[in-house]
């Protein structure tokens, strides 16, 4: 299963995923990871000798030619899936739809409760007592395809809104990399199957 990872951040759950393929627990490729901005996930990929690529908005006037021209460099790499780990843009439904069904993203709450870029916040505002982390499929509208995996997450007392991400993104990796080897051994089982039709 080939994989481009788009990430913006500390790419914490990218290492996740690298860290996985080293010792054999999941069966891709990352063929590679893409970046909105220089960032310490890029970093992170560059070190595991990964092919990269940037694609700054700010280098584009309109947001539709970022749209276009990240939607080129994934689809360069001819990726069975995208994930989406810990990339903060949104995309347009012409790029959703290039790579219809093969997008995933990672989200820090329990979906569809709290959508947006300030998930862990507005679950601590709200006081939930349970939140946790959601794997899904990337539609046009934001943080709301289909559900492929959660794990949930206890809010404790003294929880501040980073100590809670913190904890996510401990149980957000663990389900991520899970989510990816149920959806590679589903392309791998379904290969014999086609060939004896
Ligand atoms: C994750 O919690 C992700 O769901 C959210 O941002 C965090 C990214 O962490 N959108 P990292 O960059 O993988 O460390």
């Amino acid at each position: 299963m080939r994989l481009v990872v788009m990430v913006s951040g500390s790419g914490t759950n990218l290492q996740a995923i690298i860290d996985a393929l080293h010792k054999g627990d999941v069966d891709v490729d990352i063929v590679a990871v893409g970046a909105d901005k220089p960032c310490v996930g890029l970093e992170r990929a560059e070190a595991a000798g990964i092919d990269t690529f940037l694609v700054p908005l700010a280098n584009y006037p309109e947001r539709e030619q970022w749209n276009r021209s990240l939607e080129r460099a994934i689809a360069n790499y001819n990726p069975d899936r995208v994930v989406f780990a810990g990339f903060m843009r949104i995309v347009d439904a012409q790029l959703v739809e290039r790579f219809a069904g093969r997008i995933i993203n990672t989200h820090p709450s329990l979906l569809p409760s709290f959508p947006g870029a300030h998930a862990v916040r507005d679950a601590m505002n709200f006081g939930v007592k349970v939140t946790g982390a959601t794997v899904h499929e990337v539609v046009a509208d934001v943080d709301a395809g289909p559900i492929l995996a959660q794990v949930a997450v206890p809010v404790q007392s003294e929880d501040t809104e980073e100590s809670l991400h913190e904890r996510i993104k401990s149980a957000e990796r663990g389900l991520l990399v899970n989510a990816l080897a149920a959806l590679s051994r589903e392309v791998n089982f379904d290969l014999p199957i086609e060939e004896q039709s």
